[in-house]
């Protein structure tokens, strides 16, 4: 059994595919490339869900769909107000979805065949992901929250509630591009649980729970802020080499390197780095690419056979920090854009469902038997 399921395909998608040798995205047909940066976020969600770019006007059509949908529940809000201060955002995220499981009319005790379709609750969610985020960050920090924007696009709009001010337009181009990098990634991790937890015919708030709950950890979406805190603890070019060389020999990985497909720089990395490039504190961002070219160097050294280059979650850090996110906020942003893919694959497993339920293979004792008592 390949530890990890390592190499083992488990489904057919036509949502994405990952070419982790030229270092290829590919979100129905496009390469990633030609999107981000180049058309909205909602556009990607509209081609995840249908395999289509909408046209001028259904892209407007449903970027004001989701915008109709981003106020939460006076409910909610009060719920986000007893929530610890110190509380993870994910972890906020995760049971705020789970209330708005609670209470909507799609998943009273309904299972997902008999709810709703996937496509008006995956709508509201993508439309409510960054008012419960941008909403528990200004209660934590005794701020009001605030009502959505209308007139804002969703990267935009998102930095409007958290911030209180319209971003400049830099800023929110890059959020967005980061939106559009992030939406879906193949068989990952967390959407792996999606597809496992709506095979069960269970509601799809549940698998969005599962989802959320699988992302945290830092081999998967906990990492940029991980990051964050190793960039700040190198402080200086100075420090990088010792610092890498110190964390590898206790036994410690280096976030933001390393990933189970790509075997060279992955096209994300590559595209926040420029954008990093452009909107990040150049003294962050060169102390960063120095981490980057020492880090790689020492990995190649000790894996020859493994290219352990940045993954996505490397310049993302400096991407959401230079638009003011916090960085316990960053992987609870990342979820902003995937519940986008999250809910592409949980349409697709609905459309030609089976439980997924492999087998596992049993290597521990057998025929022991209970002595009786002497
Ligand atoms: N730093 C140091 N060594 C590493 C790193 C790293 N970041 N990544 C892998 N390695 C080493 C491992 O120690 C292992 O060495 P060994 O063969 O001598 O034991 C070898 O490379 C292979 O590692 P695996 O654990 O088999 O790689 P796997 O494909 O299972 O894991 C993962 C991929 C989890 C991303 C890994 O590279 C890692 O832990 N990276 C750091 C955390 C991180 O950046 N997570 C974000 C991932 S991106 C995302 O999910 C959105």
């Amino acid at each position: 059994v390949p530890k990890g399921l390592d190499g083992v395909i488990v489904a057919t998608t036509q949502i994405s595919k990952i070419d982790g040798t030229a270092g290829r995205l590919i979100y129905r047909g496009y390469d990633i490339t030609q999107l981000a940066g180049v058309v909205p976020f909602e556009s990607v969600v509209h081609l995840l869900w249908t395999g289509r770019i909408p046209s001028e006007k259904e892209l407007i059509d449903f970027k004001s769909e989701i915008a109709d949908r981003r106020s939460i529940s006076p409910s909610l809000i009060s719920f986000l107000k007893t929530v610890p201060r110190d509380a993870n955002p994910l972890s906020v995220l995760r049971t705020a979805v789970s209330i708005l499981g609670l209470t909507s009319s799609s998943s009273k005790g309904e299972d997902a065949a008999a709810s709703s379709s996937p496509i008006d609750t995956g709508t509201s969610l993508v439309a409510q992901f960054p008012t419960i985020v941008a909403s528990y960050d200004r209660i934590r920090r005794g701020e009001d929250p605030l009502e959505p924007r209308k007139d804002l696009g969703q990267a935009e709009n998102y930095l409007y509630m958290l911030t209180g001010r319209v971003p400049e337009t830099e800023r929110a181009r890059a959020v967005d591009a980061y939106f559009v990098l992030l939406a879906d990634h193949g068989l990952n991790a967390s959407t792996f649980s999606a597809r496992v937890a709506i095979s069960t015919l269970t509601d799809v708030y549940s698998a969005i729970v599962a989802a959320i709950g699988t992302l945290k950890g830092p081999l998967h979406g906990g990492a940029p802020s991980l990051v964050w805190d190793m960039l700040s603890e190198i402080g200086e070019a100075r420090n990088v080499r010792p610092w890498i060389n110190k964390r590898l020999e206790s036994g410690e990985r280096i976030m933001g390197f390393g990933h189970r497909i790509y075997r060279t720089e992955d096209p994300r990395s590559k595209i926040l780095k420029s954008l990093a490039k452009q909107i990040a504190d150049p003294k962050v961002y060169e102390l960063a690419v120095e981490t980057e070219g020492e880090a790689r160097r020492i990995l190649q050294e000790q894996h020859p056979k493994r290219a352990l280059d940045t993954n996505v979650e490397f310049y993302s850090s400096l991407v959401l920090n230079a638009s003011g996110i916090p960085k316990d906020a960053f992987t609870a942003t990342f979820a902003c854009s995937r519940v986008a893919g999250w809910m592409a694959h949980i349409i697709e497993q609905l459309s030609d469902n089976r439980i997924i339920r492999p087998q596992s293979e049993y290597v521990g004792p057998e025929n022991l038997s209970i002595e009786p008592n002497a």
